[in-house]
């Protein structure tokens, strides 16, 4: 089976890549091969001539707070009447709207178009973190401009008439990669015995990357549409995650200090409270989504199998 993706060079995408290749063979719309998805006519034609039948739409603007820059500009070109002018603005500025919306719509509309199947990556950003626990149904309301920009990406995959899957992901991370996750970045400061901060007042749901990777597989397998939480089996605060990490990794936890988030966040974009999402619609396909301390193990075998120390 065919697969066309978005941004398969990202930190998701390449390992979803790497281990599925004997399975899929993988095309790829991304900035490394010279297409924008903000560029409409490349992604319609790349679209309509790929013999693959699933798109695997990836490509975002990802950093929260690169997001949050955005929305002042954002806003202003929103309000341009002339849907050209605005067009050419999204394609010459690249803001978080331009990549996360703009260039969503460009890859729904080029597959309804084609009839192509569509997988559109999500985040649990797009919740406000208020309810002790989240499921599938539950309605988002986010409260940053990443947040906001993935959730209109999410409502225009859902009103499209082409088969449709929206995966929302959390705080993903791997064993190697050039980008750094989370994890990695903990290593390698708690190595270095840097004083760390940790929030004490956030939860999360952290997501090993190769987990992410056998839930696309199990979910195309499955032919399955509508929307799953593709997330870890672990709610933890980021305070409690680096003492895990440090624990897993034979480190020093004495360095690890104690944050809230109005603190650490001051200046940056809002983060959401209680970001603790339900994952039994995925596990129900059979799919294993590892909690933290599993995910650890595997990272912790892998880096050691490859000796990788970055
Ligand atoms: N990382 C997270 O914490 C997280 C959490 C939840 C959900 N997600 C979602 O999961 C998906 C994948 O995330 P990731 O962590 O793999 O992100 P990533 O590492 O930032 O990768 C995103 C990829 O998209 C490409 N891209 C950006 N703008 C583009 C454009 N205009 N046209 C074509 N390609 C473009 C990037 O290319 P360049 O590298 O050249 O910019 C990069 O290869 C995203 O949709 C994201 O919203 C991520």
């Amino acid at each position: 089976m065919k697969i066309l993706g978005t941004g398969l060079f990202g930190l998701i995408g390449s390992r979803v890549r790497e281990l599925l290749s004997d399975k899929y063979s993988f095309g790829d719309i991304s900035i490394q091969n010279g297409i924008d998805i903000t560029d409409k006519k490349r992604v319609f034609d790349e679209i309509k001539n790929s013999d693959a039948s699933i798109v695997l739409h990836l490509a975002a603007k990802t950093s929260v707070d690169g997001c949050e820059k955005d929305k002042k500009k954002d806003i202003k070109i929103l309000r341009y009447k002339d849907i050209k002018r605005q067009e050419e603005e999204w394609f010459k500025e690249k803001t978080a709207w331009a990549v996360n919306v703009y260039g969503t719509k460009n890859v729904v509309d080029a597959c309804i178009q084609s009839r192509k199947k569509l997988i559109y990556t999500s985040t649990d950003f797009v919740f406000d973190g208020s309810k002790n626990l989240y499921s599938e149904e539950d309605k988002p309301n986010p409260i940053n401009w990443y947040g906001r920009t993935k959730y209109e990406g999410e409502e225009i995959v859902k009103k499209s008439s082409t088969p449709w899957i929206i995966a929302r992901i959390a705080y993903p991370y791997r064993a190697n990669f050039i980008r750094q996750d989370f994890v990695r970045i903990l290593i390698e400061k708690l190595r270095k015995k840097e004083h760390l901060q940790m929030v004490t007042d956030h939860v999360m749901s952290p997501t090993f990357v190769d987990d992410i990777a056998y839930a696309l597989d199990g979910l195309i397998k499955n032919n399955s549409t509508g929307i799953f939480h593709v997330v870890g089996s672990e709610f933890i605060t980021p305070y409690d995650a680096a003492c895990k990490i440090a624990k897993s990794f034979g480190l020093e936890e004495n360095s690890i200090a104690k944050i809230t988030r109005a603190e650490y966040f001051r200046n940056r974009a809002p983060r959401p409270f209680h970001l603790a999402l339900k994952n039994d619609k995925i596990q129900s396909l059979g799919v294993k989504m590892r909690g933290l301390e599993e995910g650890l193990e595997e990272v912790k075998i892998q880096r050691s199998k490859f000796k990788i120390t970055s």
